[in-house]
């Protein structure tokens, strides 16, 4: 009898802009220092993504491409191009037709979805239901972010923290139990107050004001959403460990949002999963919103093994939060 189909990961590609933004040149555009950057964050350096009109798309499309001459995919065999972004190259069209085209889709239908940081794994859990329904049976998602494009970098308790970055990976059916097992996605709408970008929307379109007052940038009351942040993954990760009867020795890798290693630590202790089965790579990209989880999924690619229990975890501005156990779907080739 054959199994249920899921939607299981088959393979990733990231792409990372060259120029390095490290801590001790943050040291001369703020008053900030390594020190305090490296202890309250776990951020040494980030990547910016420099050039006139380079948007996310000429992050995401660069990612789409590898991953295609990756796992031999022509792209005659994409069924939909998902990006989960919070910094759209334009209003519209969607970033996913602009990837599309840079990346040789053809007509392949896309969409963006935005979750603020947990865009990816939203993002990750509607791709899913598409290859589950039967609908479609290959299915590209793109997390990518140019967050340098909404970031004040005179306000230091934002320009610390973000980077740019995408990573894509291909949704296939499976019917051998690989892939996604279960999920959990919350969202708070009193979490705007925290956490939010004021100006540019229908709410309050661009004028002269909104840009004198700097509201085109990300504003962040960072310890209200730390804590928020602490508890929302921890509530998530524990919950989808008990229902589905997980022990923390039973998580090969831990997979979260790479937003502040205090948060990262404090989800793994209450997981009892150590450090080794930490994905970490805040370290060398700061948090580029949607990009984090799938580059962490590139970076440890070769040491992830067919069957490892891995739990995603995510929390961002919405807020919005998460957690997705899957079945890694492949060996290292
Ligand atoms: O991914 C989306 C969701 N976002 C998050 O999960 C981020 C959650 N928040 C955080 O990660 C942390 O709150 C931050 C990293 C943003 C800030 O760290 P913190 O430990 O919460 O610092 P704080 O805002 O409480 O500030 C502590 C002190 C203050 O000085 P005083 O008032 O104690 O004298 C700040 O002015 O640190 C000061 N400070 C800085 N000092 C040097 C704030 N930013 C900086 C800086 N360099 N960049």
């Amino acid at each position: 009898m054959s199994q249920k189909i899921q939607a299981a990961i088959t393979g990733v590609h990231g792409y990372l802009p060259d120029f390095v933004l490290t801590n001790q040149l943050l040291e001369q555009m703020v008053d900030t220092n390594d020190e305090w950057i490296r202890s309250r964050t776990g951020i040494l350096e980030r990547r910016i993504l420099k050039g006139k009109d380079k948007g996310t798309s000429d992050l995401a499309a660069p990612a789409v491409k590898g991953l295609l001459e990756k796992t031999n995919t022509h792209p005659d065999e994409i069924d939909l191009i998902v990006v989960a972004t919070t910094t759209p190259d334009m209003k519209f069209p969607a970033t996913a037709n602009i990837t599309a085209r840079k990346a040789g889709l053809g007509l392949t239908p896309g969409f963006d979805i935005n979750a603020a940081c947990s865009g990816f794994l939203f993002s990750l859990n509607t791709c899913a239901k598409f290859i589950e329904s039967g609908t479609y049976k290959k299915v590209i998602l793109v997390g990518a972010d140019k967050m340098s494009s909404i970031i004040d970098y005179s306000d230091r308790s934002t320009c610390i923290i973000f980077g740019d970055g995408a990573a894509a990976v291909l949704l296939e059916a499976n019917e051998e139990g690989y892939g996604l097992q279960d999920s959990i996605m919350k969202s708070d709408g009193s979490g705007e107050e925290f956490l939010h970008l004021k100006a540019g929307g229908s709410r309050k379109p661009a004028t002269h004001e909104t840009i004198d007052a700097g509201e085109h940038y990300v504003f962040q009351d960072g310890q209200p959403v730390f804590k928020a942040a602490v508890k929302g993954m921890a509530d998530v990760s524990g919950a989808i460990m008990k229902r589905n009867n997980l022990e923390g020795d039973d998580i090969a890798w831990l997979v979260p949002h790479q937003a502040n290693k205090r948060i990262i630590d404090a989800t793994a202790r209450f997981m009892g999963v150590d450090d080794q089965r930490v994905m970490l790579n805040i370290e060398r990209y700061g948090n580029t919103t949607s990009g984090t989880i799938p580059l962490c999924l590139w970076d440890y690619e070769k040491q992830l093994k067919k069957g490892d229990n891995l739990i995603l975890a995510a929390f961002g501005g919405g807020f919005t939060w998460g957690a997705t156990w899957l079945k890694w779907a492949y060996d290292p080739s």
